[in-house]
């Protein structure tokens, strides 16, 4: 007897994409092949319907503490789950930012009964915590060290290379990296100073160069250090030359943002809409992350929702911040990136499941096969549907792909057996629990 099966799909496992039935006992996966509904209490119809392990989104801002005006954690994980992502990686630059155990363990309180999905936190590095750091990235619900090499959202940041190296040496996990170059940025900061000075002025002040200084500099701090480092978004011809250089040691995540908008076309459309860090470049880098997705070097997809409000987003550039959301939109977008051909659904399987477990070490997640967590994202590869802001469940109401017509939708997200979205409906209550590391 199973607790569910989900019946009739086709699934992406570990043996190739197929026709498979998947029985489901205890949160785990129970059996694969074909089974009889029969053996079940419930089943999930799903012919017609493609099967994946549960998409997991690796760089997210859930704003909780501290900008809850933006975002929580209840509002941010309903809009996981509502677009068929199963866990994520919350970021560290919260208020306050998270650079403490008792920090860690306030956000892991605060998720218990609130979260819809799986979820770990990122410890920030500081140079007030930068000695500690290896004592604390093994804790419980801890997704490791992130860095802030350039300034961005809110005040973490580590722009001394002493205090970088010795971050560097004090840990052992893969730890997860913004690189912009600080120096740099102020430097080129007098670019975007005065009255009416344009958002598609942000990537030239925070331009290509900017990015592939701090990502060398990174680079070979790993190297000198002896540690695994996981570069965040990167937006660059030239970062993707050089981490190819630097497989043993560095992970590559682009973000769906820089694989869909092109500058200048996003500024002239969307404004301070479309202004992240780093930013969204012309369309020649975009290419070269396309390479990098096709060519094996990118490891990871993860979605960087950075949630504003509209009010926030509507002050004058530069004082309008930096981010846009994305954790609802990364699956429907990259569905239809499959449909025109421009990966594989097993490649976006790749980078959201097995990827992101082989990365970072996650216990039992990542793949269909027997034993692990019975995490599903089930998508209609042929649904046209229309991405809207009023689909939107992140707490700032508005996405940058708002009338945009995609194919490929998610249809359900089971997160250990329980089915928490069902035809674009949240289902029975918030039971995300901590992500648990091989080895921590
Ligand atoms: O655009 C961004 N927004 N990039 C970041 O690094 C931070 C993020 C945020 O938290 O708003």
């Amino acid at each position: 007897m199973f607790d569910l099966i989900v019946k009739g799909g086709i699934a992406v496992t570990p043996n190739g994409t197929e026709s498979a039935d998947i029985g489901i006992r205890s949160g785990r996966i129970a059996a694969i092949g074909s089974l009889d509904a029969g053996q079940a209490e419930q089943a999930i119809d799903a012919k017609g319907l493609h099967v994946l392990p549960g998409v997991i989104d690796t760089q997210v801002h859930f704003r909780e503490p501290g900008m809850e005006h933006k975002e929580d954690l209840s509002t941010g994980t309903a809009a996981a789950a509502l677009g068929g992502v199963v866990a994520i990686f919350d970021m560290p630059n919260t208020k306050p930012s998270t650079t403490t155990p008792e920090a860690l363990k306030e956000k892991l309180k605060r998720a218990q009964g609130r979260a819809w999905v799986d979820h770990a936190f990122y410890l920030g590095a500081s140079p007030d915590n930068a000695s500690q750091l290896g004592q604390w990235e093994s804790l419980p619900g801890c997704a490791g060290v992130k860095v802030f090499m350039g300034s961005s959202t809110g005040s973490l940041l580590v722009d001394d290379k002493q205090v970088l190296l010795q971050v560097a040496r004090t840990g052992k996990r893969r730890m997860a990296v913004h690189a912009e170059d600080e120096a740099r940025l102020k430097e080129r900061r007098h670019l975007v100073d005065g009255d009416k000075v344009s958002p598609a002025l942000h990537p030239l002040w925070r331009d290509e160069e900017t990015a592939r200084l701090a990502t060398a500099h990174l680079l070979e701090i790993a190297r000198s250090a002896n540690r695994l480092v996981h570069v965040l978004h990167v937006t660059t011809a030239q970062e993707m030359e050089l981490l190819a250089q630097y497989r043993d040691i560095a992970s590559v995540e682009v973000t769906p943002q820089h694989l869909t908008l092109a500058a200048p076309e996003c500024y002239e459309r969307l404004g301070t809409y479309a202004q992240m860090n780093p930013p969204i470049r012309e369309a020649r880098h975009r290419e070269a992350l396309w390479q990098a997705v096709r060519q094996g070097l990118v490891d990871c997809l993860g979605s960087d929702h950075a949630p504003h409000t509209r009010e926030e987003k509507d002050k004058p550039y530069p004082q309008s911040p930096s981010g846009m959301p994305g954790v609802q939109t990364l699956v429907p977008l990259m569905l239809d990136h499959v449909n025109a051909g421009r990966l594989s659904l097993e490649r976006f399987s790749d980078l959201t499941s097995a990827g992101p477990a082989r990365l970072f070490g996650l216990a039992a997640k990542g793949r269909i096969a027997l034993g692990y967590d019975a995490d599903l994202t089930l998508v209609d590869l042929k649904a046209k549907k229309t991405i809207t802001n009023q689909w939107i469940a992140s707490r700032c109401g508005w996405t940058p792909f708002d009338g945009m017509q995609v194919t490929g939708w998610p249809t359900a997200t089971l997160v250990r057996g329980s089915v928490v979205m069902f035809e674009g409906q949240l289902q029975g209550l918030p039971s995300g629990q901590p992500l648990r590391f091989s080895g921590c």
